[in-house]
């Protein structure tokens, strides 16, 4: 493939033109047995793949890192526990209903949370870390939501995502499999909502590569950038560094 061609058919994947309010409306629906379907569907190793992205952002007492998307605040909890004592997390998301059960997990950490979408972030260099899990590609402009975060970092400051991302080669028909019968199925049974657990793996399939994202995060001027990959590739970590000056 030519880079262009390359270039042409990453830019097509960074708009989905999702509207913020259905996509809040369909997580404050599974809301209630968001955290018990995480757990079944990854048999335990989702809160794992949080902690190795928080350790991607570096952080250190006394930081301050902001969350976007942060649902029921899993990684805000991780992230506390990195900058406590002194620091702060910030998280934000445009789910009403997710932001409630984060409010409740979170009760005397330091994490203060907001309803917002990314693309409103007003922050300017105030953060040592910004970190989305499995966000990104629910945002409506991919793109402008990485730059939004990127701005909002402190020249040295991480930028990290953890993203579900379509995979290639022999574990293909397992995941498949995986993703497009077992999972709907577990979210009819469990969340009582066969829809929003049949969206995820349209979602998925339509979710940067690790290689797309590596090259976005160049593309928005990161450096140092560094990628993990987990669960047979389904599940990737990639990390920027926001240069000075
Ligand atoms: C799959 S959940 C991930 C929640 C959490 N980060 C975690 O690790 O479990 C995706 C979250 O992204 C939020 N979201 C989607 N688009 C958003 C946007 N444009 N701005 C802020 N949050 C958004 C949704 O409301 C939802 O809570």
């Amino acid at each position: 493939m030519t880079q262009s061609a390359g270039r042409r058919g990453q830019i097509e994947e960074l708009v989905t033109g999702r509207d913020p309010r259905e996509v809040a409306a369909m997580f404050d629906a599974i809301s209630p047995r968001y955290d018990l379907m995480n757990r079944l569907m990854t048999i335990g190793r989702d809160q794992r793949w949080r902690r190795l992205a928080v350790a991607m952002a570096d952080l250190r007492p006394g930081d301050r890192a902001l969350d976007v998307a942060t649902g029921t605040g899993d990684m805000a909890q991780a992230l506390a526990a990195m900058v406590t004592p002194g620091g702060e997390v910030v998280g934000i998301d445009i789910a009403a209903g997710m932001l409630e059960l984060a409010r409740r997990k979170l009760r005397g950490l330091p994490v203060r949370l907001e309803q917002a979408d990314v693309q409103q972030l007003q922050a300017h260099e105030e953060f040592a870390a910004a970190t989305v899990a499995f966000g990104l590609r629910n945002f409506a402009d991919r793109r402008a939501g990485l730059e939004a975060m990127i701005r909002a970092l402190r020249p040295g400051g991480r930028l990290v995502v953890l993203e579900l991302v379509p995979t290639q080669g022999p574990a293909k028909p397992l995941t498949m499999l995986c993703e497009r019968r077992i999972l709907p199925l577990l979210g009819r049974v469990v969340a009582r909502n066969g829809a929003a657990y049949a969206y995820l793996p349209e979602s998925i399939e339509r979710s940067l590569t690790t290689p797309q994202m590596e090259a976005l995060f160049r593309d928005c001027g990161l450096v140092d950038i560094r990628s993990r990959r987990l669960n047979l590739g389904t599940v990737a970590i990639v990390a920027g560094v926001k240069p000075h000056g």
